[in-house]
């Protein structure tokens, strides 16, 4: 049974960047998350259909960081090093193609269904399906193209509307002997840093290694292994092989010792939210000067909708996106502009947007003498260097 332990308010489509003429018609749905006793799976309560999230002009391109860029290379070279140079490999939600680049055009297949981006790499040679995840699609591919030694799915599983869906339906693509590997944000780490704002309408369920353990079980598999990554301000790797066997994960033990069972553990966190908005709201009253926003993100959206933050706190939103560029963020309408555009001789202070990428904006902006803030993993102003 599923259990409220968090309210973030009404908030939009954290992805629908808008036009002044799209304010009037701007959708808005409840932000309640809850914890399912059986599964210890955390989810949205109200669920937004995928259709109308995964639109054919969905903006955000996985490539637009280099950290995700070396990421995805690295995660390739990984494969590669373990499975070999011909392991056949299916991408579900291979967005712009930055996983799939690594490999040869005749090993690896996508799965992508956002049109923009399947078309995209359709161009580039990869075989890819524009359809939503599901067993019949899995049946399809297989029929097509035969079963796959590894499976890779990153950011996407916990995009669906059901993640022991997912699973039985990668059961039927993988070879016997095949392994899933998957990446998601982790429950952990948005618990250790009162990340709230990995909470939009896109992630309709947060993973934990404790909830994913349970799902893959009943969906026939075994977790092999895990990893910790620092991607997107932690993320799991999970391992996980058709079957059942016995393997020792750590992070399980982790998790254990941190309560990620407990509905109690949920509702404390529920708390921490509550005064980091506090606390937020009033560093950004308090520091005076011109404060603007570094990333245009569906993370962000969460923060500024929940926090009541518009632009009488944040002047502009600055990012390198193009589609996101001379728009309006999601519900509280900041401009958003390219960096080009920005002139940061007269910001006083930067929010992190993209906080989990801290490291790659302060490398970029050496020149800037104000101040960051920060709200992980609590409300907070940084040194610019
Ligand atoms: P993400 O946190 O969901 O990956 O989104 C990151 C967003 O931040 C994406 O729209 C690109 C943007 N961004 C910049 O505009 N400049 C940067 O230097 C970085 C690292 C990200």
């Amino acid at each position: 049974m599923m259990k409220k332990f968090l309210d973030l308010g009404r908030q939009p489509i954290a992805n629908a960047y808008l036009t002044k003429e799209d304010f009037a018609n701007e959708f808005f749905y409840n932000l309640e998350v809850g914890f399912d006793e059986e599964t210890k799976l955390v989810s949205l309560i109200n669920q937004i259909k995928p259709e109308k999230m995964f639109v054919d002009d969905y903006p955000y391109h996985s490539s637009s960081s280099s950290t995700m860029k070396n990421h995805f290379k690295e995660a390739a070279q990984t494969i590669k090093t373990i499975f070999g140079n011909d392991v056949r490999v299916l991408e579900i939600g291979s967005n712009d193609g930055v996983f799939l680049k690594n490999f040869d055009k005749n090993k690896a297949v996508a799965v992508e269904p956002c049109k923009n981006f399947a078309q995209m790499t359709n161009e580039m040679g990869y075989r890819t399906y524009d359809e939503f995840w599901t067993e019949s699609l899995a049946e399809k591919i297989c029929g097509e193209n035969g079963s796959f030694d590894v499976v890779y799915s990153a950011n996407c599983l916990c995009h669906m509307p059901s993640v022991f869906d997912a699973y039985k339906a990668i059961f039927k693509v993988l070879k016997s002997g095949g392994t899933l590997i998957s990446e998601c944000p982790s429950m952990f780490s948005v618990l250790k840093n009162t990340a709230y704002d990995q909470l939009y309408n896109e992630h309709p369920h947060l993973l934990s290694l404790t909830s994913t353990n349970n799902l893959l079980k009943e969906a026939g598999f075994s977790m092999i292994n895990s990893t910790d990554l620092e991607c997107h301000g932690g993320s799991y790797r999970v391992f996980a092989g058709k079957g059942n066997y016995f393997a020792q994960i750590d992070g399980l033990d982790k998790e254990k010792l941190a309560g990620l069972h407990e509905f109690s553990t949920y509702e404390r966190f529920a708390q921490k939210v509550e005064k980091s908005k506090t606390l937020l709201r009033g560093i950004l009253e308090g520091v005076g000067g011109k404060t603007i926003s570094y990333g245009a993100t569906a993370k962000s959206s969460t923060v500024f909708n929940y926090c009541g933050i518009d632009s009488s706190l944040i002047s502009y939103i600055v990012d390198t996106t193009k589609e996101k560029q001379g728009k309006f963020s999601p519900g509280v309408h900041i401009p958003i502009i390219s960096r080009e555009e920005a002139n940061f001789d007269d910001v006083s202070h930067i929010f992190l947007g993209a906080w989990n990428y801290l490291k790659e904006i302060r490398e970029k902006e050496k020149t800037f003498n104000g101040n960051f803030i920060t709200h992980v993993p609590f409300p907070n102003i940084l040194p610019s260097a």
